[in-house]
């Protein structure tokens, strides 16, 4: 199903289509969906072939052997009464050719050691019954044999067989054997019972084994389910699904997790970037107009200093007082440009110590020294960094001026720089820290958003400023703080000169 807002060559190169049930992979302009589409789950499916799978064939087997074993026992009870009646036969020939009964019932006793034999009879030439046996009262042979009777009738419950008794061509007539069925009947009936239980514990596991398949594939796969239309309905970015092992699904749920993260900071990232556009546009226009009032306002100013009595301080206090709110406007607007202004970084091999010595300055002249210390801890092993001076002071003033601010009634500040190594990458680590309040993680998470500030008179700029000056010289600045013990802000500039070039 094709999203209704896009048409066919609007779709990006890979992605998938948000918004809108069902939810489909694309791949450069195409859209892949399942080949059927069905209601069944995939547990169901995995149970439904692996019975298809090991119970039919398994049954089939089971089915044909059972098949098998039953004729091959059937047959047997045949070959045993045939050969019984041929042995018991060729004893009774001469018996009947002499009209013996004594003996034929001699040879016809040899009969009760086969168990499963009912009785024995021998009739002769014209079919009377001459002799017989049997095992007991209910079993008793027929006074005349039927003519035609067949030489093997196997029906349930009996096998009878006939043989003719012959010797050197002449025959002198006939044995008739029947034999019982029963256990054969029972030995069928075991078996049928073991295969019957073979089968049953085939099944149960079966049944095990798709139950366990289903906590190895169908179970992280519906996790994966959920979660992809957790994002998707909610716009959850938070979700992640649990990795279950470490194979291709355990994989494909890292590399879910991955995605989804990569797509927050994406969105997060474009958010950020709008703002910044909208920011910098504002920004240069207001910038340029205060600008131009405020180069006014100055000449004005020092016109009127040239002009005023000496001995009319009140004025001159006045004028110095509007020079002051002059200059802190002028801050602000270089603040705004700073930050608004996309110029890549100036680069030049320059030694921090100066820059934190320039820096710390600068940020001194802002509180009274009496009631601040601020040391300086610089690792003599770094070299020097390829950087934009400017750009780098300016970052360590507004940490420095911040710190300050942070304690109102005085306080000690320390500037640290040390080599360090993230990722087998070199980086100059350079932190500013503080024994103020610390802040709250609220606080916290919204530091370098532009223009968020807890100060009366703070315009927000400030780390802002930092922020976008470590990245653009491709490092990062991050925050390291606890409520009511002080604060460390913590810029990472990339050492490695390569690097470097192939991103300015
Ligand atoms: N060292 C610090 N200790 C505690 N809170 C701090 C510290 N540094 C910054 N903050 C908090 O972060 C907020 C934002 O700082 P940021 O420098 O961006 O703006 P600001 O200092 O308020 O205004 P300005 O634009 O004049 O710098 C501050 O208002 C303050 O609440
Ligand atoms: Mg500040």
């Amino acid at each position: 199903m094709q999203p209704a807002h896009l048409k066919g060559d609007e779709y990006p190169a890979a992605g998938f289509a948000f918004g809108g049930e069902p939810l489909y992979l694309q791949i450069a302009g195409k859209t892949l969906k399942p080949p059927v589409e069905t209601a069944l789950s995939i547990r169901t499916k995995l149970i439904a072939l692996i019975f298809a799978g090991v119970l039919v064939p398994l049954g089939a087997a089971l089915a044909y052997s059972t098949w098998q074993e039953v004729h091959t026992l059937r047959r047997d009870l045949v070959s045993e009464s045939l050969l019984i009646g041929r042995i018991v036969s060729d004893y009774s020939a001469s018996a009947l050719n002499f009209e013996d009964q004594h003996s034929a019932e001699e040879s016809l006793r040899s009969l009760s050691k086969h168990q499963d034999l009912l009785f024995g009879a021998l009739y002769d030439a014209s079919g009377a019954r001459f002799a017989e046996w049997h095992s007991g009262a209910s079993a008793e042979p027929p006074v005349r044999l039927d003519a035609n009777a067949p030489a093997i009738d196997l029906s349930d419950p009996y096998l009878d067989t006939v043989h003719p008794v012959v010797r050197a061509d002449t025959r002198y007539g006939t044995l008739y054997l029947r034999a019982s069925t029963a256990s054969l009947s029972a030995r069928t009936r075991r078996y049928l019972w073991n295969v019957a239980g073979l089968g049953l514990g085939m099944a149960v596991f079966a049944f095990a084994f798709a139950f366990a398949l289903r906590r190895v594939v169908s179970l992280p796969i519906t996790r994966l389910s959920d979660a992809t239309r957790q994002v998707t309905r909610n716009n959850d970015y938070s979700v992640r699904v649990q990795k279950l092992s470490d194979d291709e699904i355990g994989q494909l749920s890292d590399d879910f997790n991955t995605m989804v993260a990569e797509i927050a900071r994406t969105q997060n990232e474009l958010v950020r970037k709008e703002r910044l556009a909208a920011v910098g546009e504002l920004s240069a226009v207001m910038a340029h107009e205060v600008r131009n009032a405020l180069g006014v306002v100055f000449n004005s100013l020092e016109a009127l200093r040239r002009r005023s009595a000496p001995e009319a301080p009140e004025v001159r206090s006045l004028l110095d007082m509007v020079g002051e709110e002059a200059d802190r406007l002028n801050r602000i607007v270089e603040d705004l440009l700073d930050f608004a202004r996309p110029n890549p970084p100036r680069r030049e091999a320059t030694a921090i110590e100066q820059v934190i010595a320039s820096a710390v300055e600068v940020a001194s002249c802002t509180v009274p020294p009496a009631r601040f210390r601020i040391a300086t801890e610089v690792d003599p092993g770094l070299p020097p960094l390829q950087i934009d001076e400017r750009m780098i002071r300016q970052a360590l003033i507004n940490l420095l001026i911040n710190a300050l601010q942070a304690m109102p009634t005085g306080g000690s500040v320390t500037v640290r720089a040390n080599p360090a190594r993230v990722e087998g990458r070199a980086f100059a680590q350079v932190e500013v820290s503080d024994d103020g309040p610390g802040m709250t993680s609220e606080v916290e998470a919204r530091l370098f958003q532009p223009f968020f500030t807890t100060k009366a008179t703070g315009t927000g700029l400030g780390l802002a400023v930092v922020r976008r000056f470590v990245e653009a010289h491709s490092g990062q600045v991050t925050v390291r703080s606890k409520k009511g013990d002080g604060s460390t802000f913590i810029m990472m500039l990339p050492l490695d000169v390569r690097a470097l070039q192939s991103v300015s």
